[in-house]
């Protein structure tokens, strides 16, 4: 009812009694810092604190398509750090999957690269991977792919793979995608799932970057957002069906898990 102040219980017992079946997630790295990849914004630990070394005019510029054009080294100074490799799913990744098995996932905007969504067994037809992937490269100057062999090698040893077109000697960049880069085409058309959602939950995510961080306002008056996350982000707090549980996110969808009475479901998902 109009002015009734929702709490992680009543979230639960709603999409216990069948009232939520639509939910939309929006996913950022804070979600896969338990897996091993640094997130980029939180002090000291984000991967923004520790570019000293590679003197950039400003920490973003690493991913931004303009710098990469003429400076390319450091992007792949921290690419295998940054690269998903043999990394294991998160409790909060087989959260996801468990929303898929119980028919109430509607959708999912990823700002993470790493692929784990899909790892931890959600439908792939169920993602939007917002921000690319890293499981193909092009050039970035004539747009010629590269091999996938030479790009593992490249990413393996931190040097920078060039261009193999003769007169080109682009550098090479996984398609994921950089500041000053379009999203992928997708996204316009998925972004009209978000007032179709009868619940958001956000996850892992400043919300700092557009246009993934408007996306929790496309939601209808009324819907309630959940905010996973160890800080309040983006205008989480200025609607009154807002919840925001902080924390790590791991521990918040054990909560959540525990109020649903999936506990074992969680972890049986989470061990497989
Ligand atoms: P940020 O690093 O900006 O934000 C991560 C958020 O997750 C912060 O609010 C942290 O407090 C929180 N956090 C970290 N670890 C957590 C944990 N274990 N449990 C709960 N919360 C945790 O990362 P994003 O919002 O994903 O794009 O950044 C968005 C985009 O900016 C990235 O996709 C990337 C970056 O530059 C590009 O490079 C284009």
């Amino acid at each position: 009812s109009v002015g009734e102040k929702l709490d992680m219980r009543t979230i639960a017992s709603r999409i216990k009694d069948g009232q939520i079946t639509r939910i939309v997630v929006l996913l950022g790295a804070g979600i896969s810092t338990a897996a091993g990849i640094p997130d980029f914004r939180s002090p000291n630990t984000g991967l923004y604190d520790k570019l000293a070394p590679l003197h950039l005019p400003y920490p973003e510029a690493v991913f931004h398509i303009s710098y990469f054009a003429h400076t390319p080294e450091p992007f792949y100074a921290i690419a295998r750090a940054r690269h998903p490799g043999n990394l294991q799913p998160t409790a909060s990744h087989a959260f996801l999957a468990l929303l898929a098995q119980k028919k109430v996932l509607h959708f999912i905007f990823t700002q993470n690269i790493d692929g784990l969504e899909q790892d931890a067994g959600v439908p792939a037809d169920k993602i939007l991977w917002a921000h690319g992937n890293w499981k193909s490269q092009h050039c970035w100057k004539c747009k010629t792919e590269y091999p996938d062999d030479l790009m593992q090698k490249a990413i393996r040893d931190g040097a920078v793979p060039y261009c193999q077109m003769p007169e080109c000697g682009g550098a090479v960049k996984p398609d994921v995608v950089f500041f000053g880069q379009s999203l992928p085409l997708e996204f316009d058309e998925k972004e009209k799932l978000v007032p179709e959602a009868d619940l958001m939950l956000v996850m892992g995510t400043s919300l700092k970057v557009a246009p993934c961080s408007r996306l929790p306002r496309l939601v209808q008056e009324g819907i309630p957002r959940v905010l996973i996350n160890m800080e309040k982000s983006g205008d989480f707090g200025s609607r009154n069906e807002d919840v925001c549980i902080l924390g790590s996110c791991d521990e918040g969808v054990r909560k959540l898990a525990h109020e649903l009475g999936w506990s074992e479901d969680l972890d049986a998902l989470w061990r497989s």
